[in-house]
């Protein structure tokens, strides 16, 4: 059977405060285009990472910026991110990078890939959105984490890891507010839409891809599920 999925890449794993995760992507795009050649197809949506982070705080020092014009820095990454990820999968990616998730889009080609949209959410939020135009049950959301915790691991050693939860308890975790550049395992204002339209969302590790190719295989994997 083939099927349509959609990755959140996290922006920490397309580009660091060093440079371009070259080898990273390398081997993404192979893990990618082999699913392609078994007939599925790709929403990849890519977050901005550290570099959105610190041009916002950057920015911000200079002159104080209200929570719009920080996002759309923070935008600004993703899509120079979003650009990189399209061109990689050349002829397997539809021509331009998406800005606006609510537009039609017309292509046959296997691989579509997104930015940020607008100011007041995350690019989870735009992976939340697809999924729900696109009739499409599953997120994965690839960052730097192998599970979400009760609480922060590096602060707390009670924190425990989950493996299944509801959006009603990660709620609890990741509250309901925005904030430009916050560092969530997965942004409140998207998974309140998650929770609306029932979307399952699985928070990986993307660096240890023979694990989450797993979930293409219908395998166990390690990771959080929230549904
Ligand atoms: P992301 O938060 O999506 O990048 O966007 P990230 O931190 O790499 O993603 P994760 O956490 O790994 O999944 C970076 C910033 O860009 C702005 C926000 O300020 C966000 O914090 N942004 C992004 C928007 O305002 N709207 C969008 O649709 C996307």
């Amino acid at each position: 059977m083939t099927n349509t999925y959609i990755i959140s890449l996290g922006g920490s794993l397309i580009a660091t405060q060093q440079g371009i995760e070259v080898n990273f992507l390398k081997e993404f795009r192979e893990v990618i285009i082999n699913q392609v050649s078994k007939g599925d197809r790709f929403f990849i949506i890519t977050g901005g990472g550290q570099i959105a982070r610190t041009s916002i705080e950057s920015a911000n020092e200079i002159v104080a910026l209200n929570n719009e014009q920080k996002d759309w820095i923070g935008i600004a990454a993703t899509r120079l991110n979003a650009s990189i990820v399209r061109n990689i999968f050349s002829e397997y990616g539809y021509e331009k990078v998406v800005h606006n998730p609510s537009e039609e889009i017309k292509t046959d080609k296997p691989i579509i890939v997104s930015g940020g949209w607008k100011p007041g959410h995350s690019t989870d939020f735009v992976a939340a959105f697809l999924a729900e135009k696109h009739n499409i049950k599953t997120i994965i959301n690839l960052s730097n984490i192998d599970y979400v915790y009760t609480t922060d691991p590096r602060e707390n050693p009670e924190a425990t890891l989950i493996k299944q939860t509801s959006w009603s308890e990660f709620q609890k975790i990741v509250g309901t507010q925005w904030e430009p550049g916050l560092n969530a395992p997965f942004d409140p204002i998207a998974s309140l839409r998650c929770a609306e339209s029932t979307t399952r969302v699985i928070i990986c590790h993307g660096k240890k891809m023979t694990n989450w190719v797993k979930i293409f295989n219908d395998e166990e994997f390690e990771g959080t599920v929230i549904q």
